[in-house]
């Protein structure tokens, strides 16, 4: 399974103090030198976390693939087409919401979805759905154009280790089966930990996952002893 690293919580601490630091392409290469087979930013309305530039600078420097998150509208078309990132994820968004609650819903607007699919993919952009991986949205999806979808994990996170975990991987193996079967490719994530992961690989059909808090989450602590030794070191 291949593996891309969602970087967007390296840009909200930049942002944090206004400056340049954490460095965001240093951080992508860094992922792409661990292993990362592509690097997913999400441009949102309000940016605040990556900016138009950051995608911009990745798209040109990134030795794998660009994968930008964004929702479905004329501004962000309009990005996407001028910067053509490899790959494009649409998503939901809400303004006040943390980070993207539940998956997008396109069964109720497949046709908007499929004009707003097909310039990108004549662009030469590989487009990703993020749904639920409820029957009614992966029909719907494969109805578009899009060539992949990308099953919201959310769900399964939140259920792991609980009574309700068999019910939401089952309800993800049974997503991907069907989206297979439709001739959609198929991606997951969200809220996957280094705890929980391990299921995703009884999905047969899983070509890539998307991965952000948690590895930053991580990061933060398997640097930090040597970041204060480093500090230390320069003041006593
Ligand atoms: N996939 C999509 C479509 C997302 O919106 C996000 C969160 O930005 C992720 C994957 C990564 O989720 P997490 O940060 O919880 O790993």
């Amino acid at each position: 399974m291949l593996l891309g690293v969602n970087i967007d919580h390296i840009a909200t601490l930049r942002n944090a103090r206004g400056g340049l630091e954490p460095n965001l392409i240093q951080a992508a290469l860094l992922c792409e030198k661990a292993g990362a087979d592509g690097i997913t930013v999400h441009l949102r309305e309000d940016r605040r976390h990556t900016r138009d530039n950051d995608v911009i600078e990745l798209k040109n420097i990134l030795k794998t693939r660009l994968n930008l998150e964004m929702a479905l509208t004329d501004e962000m078309q309009k990005i996407a087409l001028d910067v053509k990132p490899e790959n494009i994820c649409l998503v939901p968004e809400k303004r006040q919401e943390v980070t993207t609650e539940g998956g997008l819903d396109v069964a109720s607007r497949v046709e908007f979805v499929k004009d707003f699919v097909k310039p990108l993919v004549e662009a030469g952009i590989i487009v990703s759905l993020f749904i639920d991986a409820d029957k009614e949205q992966v029909e719907a999806a494969a109805k578009t154009g899009a060539q992949f979808i990308e099953l919201h994990t959310g769900r399964y996170s939140e259920a792991w280790g609980t009574a309700q975990e068999e019910k939401e991987i089952n309800h993800l193996k049974e997503g991907a089966a069907l989206a297979k079967k439709l001739g959609l490719k198929v991606n997951a994530g969200h809220g996957l930990t280094y705890e929980n992961v391990h299921r995703m690989r009884e999905i047969p059909e899983l070509i890539e996952l998307n991965i952000g808090h948690n590895i930053i989450a991580r990061a933060v602590f398997d640097g930090l002893e040597k970041a204060v030794k480093d500090m230390k070191d320069l003041i006593v």
